[in-house]
């Protein structure tokens, strides 16, 4: 049944938006007149790709009003902190920059101090922000991200405070500026929020109801990044295989990605996440199809046992997870599984764990995520009883950790003396004399070249393997 329909931001208020733009502009120019310089922001970013993204579109906004970019604290004329709540050790990182960040002000009071992203959508924290850290000086949501050049052009103008969240249940807004991290890879928003309601996950309340970008605005997007030399892009949501569900005419993920090899020269696609119930025998077709599309899928589990996946509200048995694992792998043989698994969910006993390290087993995933069950005031899970102690997850989550690296490691030695194709993304940060790249499967290779291959795909020797990447030398250059 289709759900109602993607409301998009009207065109008046993204106009508005961009008046916005210019006023703060020209207070900055004023800024810079005064002081001689720029005035600098620097972007924070905590959490997944989603929000890494976010951070580039807030970048986009601030850069169109005039402002340069640092990348530390003390630089800063403006900060913003775009913050994750999925678990509770992120929000606390969060809360130890912002008091620490109360010096500065008193050293540069025209420092601006912004939070924003999943933290802010929850209103106990904003009230924590109100009462406690009265150095932040605007505080706005995941749905209003549009609006922060009038959010910010208020604190400039009044001074004041300015904390706005959550105004409407969210729209999608097109058309804002982003300014990318990279030039070789970027990240596309195909979907936003959830409607999934995994009994542990904040997501759902603090992210919204799901809503698609229309497909033309998509293919848009992917076409103008081919046209200005982009060689890869992820298609980003919280659950891709619900995409167009609430869109009016019939499309789904497969269909989107069909039009996207069908009409653009995109040399390499992947995307994430995908919800292991939803995943259609069409998108596991259109993945064997076409070439372009990576061999890789991330495919979250979240636990081995059935009866816990229950009570996570995933809608999937470990028979039916194992089953589609088959399905995906025979129609495109080779490909590179990763996963994420939640350890000390609520309830889990010794079996239940069992249970996961043996899925973990059969399935070999080439990686896994793994994370200690943080508990999220406000979800179903916060109420269970049977919160599982300290001791006895740390120690389960060792041994799965373990295990996973033994055999992501023995999935790399598999490699040794293997040639792979690589798009090289630039130099290795850890050791300049070495270029760095992916592979299709989304390994991290680093390798010799004698000449500078960025931004080409190229075949690459692999001399040496360790649990998180490749070593080698280059052969040849593709394109
Ligand atoms: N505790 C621990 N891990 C969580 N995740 C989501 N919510 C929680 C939580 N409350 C993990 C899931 C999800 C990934 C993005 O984060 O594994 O797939
Ligand atoms: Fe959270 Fe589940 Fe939605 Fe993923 S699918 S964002 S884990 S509620």
């Amino acid at each position: 049944m289709k759900r109602a329909s993607t409301v998009l931001v009207p065109p008046e208020e993204m106009e508005k938006q961009r008046q916005f733009q210019e006023l703060v502009y020209t207070k900055n120019i004023g800024f810079a007149a005064e002081q001689g310089r720029k005035p600098l922001a620097f972007v924070r970013t905590f959490g997944c790709q989603m929000n890494e993204h976010d951070s580039e579109k807030i970048s986009g906004m601030l850069e169109k009003m005039g402002y340069g970019f640092c990348d530390s604290f003390e630089d800063a004329d403006v900060i913003i902190m775009n913050t994750c709540c999925v678990r509770e050790n992120a929000e606390e990182k969060v809360f130890g920059h912002i008091g620490s960040l109360k010096s500065l002000k008193r050293r540069k009071p025209w420092l601006v101090t912004a939070v924003c992203g999943c933290m802010t959508e929850q209103p106990h924290i904003v009230e924590e922000i109100r009462k406690k850290y009265k150095n932040v000086d605007l505080v706005f949501g995941t749905h209003n991200l549009h609006r922060l050049p009038e959010l910010l052009f208020k604190v400039l103008d009044s001074g004041e405070h300015v904390y706005e969240t959550s105004r409407t249940s969210g729209e999608v807004a097109e058309g804002v500026p982003v300014k990318r991290g990279g030039n070789i890879h970027a990240w596309v928003t195909v979907m936003y929020g959830c409607n999934n309601y995994c009994t542990y996950c904040i997501v759902p309340y603090v992210r919204g109801h799901e809503r698609s970008r229309r497909p033309e605005d998509i293919l848009e997007e992917v076409k103008k990044l081919c046209g200005i030399g982009y060689s890869e892009i992820t298609l980003l949501g919280q659950n891709v295989n619900s995409y167009g569900k609430d869109l009016p005419e019939p499309v789904d993920f497969a269909d989107l990605l069909r039009l996207i090899c069908e009409n653009t020269s995109i040399p390499r696609i992947r995307f994430m996440t995908s919800h292991p119930k939803d995943i259609s025998d069409r998108l596991i077709a259109v993945m064997a199809e076409f070439p372009q599309i990576c061999n890789q899928l991330h495919l979250p589990v979240q636990s081995g046992s059935t009866g816990l996946l229950k009570r996570m509200n995933r809608h999937y048995t470990r028979e039916q997870y194992l089953e589609t694992v088959k399905k995906v792998r025979e129609q495109n043989p080779g490909i590179a599984l990763t996963t994420d698994i939640i350890v000390g969910f609520p309830g889990e006993t010794d079996e239940d764990f069992e249970d996961t390290l043996s899925l973990v087993e059969q399935v070999r995933f080439d990686q896994a995520y793994t994370f200690i069950y943080s508990r999220r005031e406000g979800t179903p899970a916060a109420k269970y009883p049977d919160q599982v102690p300290q001791d006895v997850v740390k120690e389960r989550f060792d041994r799965l950790l373990a295990l996973q690296n033994r055999i992501s490691k023995e999935i790399n030695d598999g490699y040794l003396g293997e040639v792979v194709e690589v798009l090289c993304e630039g130099r290795s940060k850890t050791n300049l004399s070495r270029y760095t790249g992916r592979t299709g499967g989304n390994k991290i290779v680093n390798f010799r070249s004698p000449s500078d291959v960025t931004g080409k795909l190229v075949t690459v020797k692999i001399e040496n393997v360790q649990t998180f990447f490749l070593e080698g030398t280059v052969l040849e250059v593709l394109s």
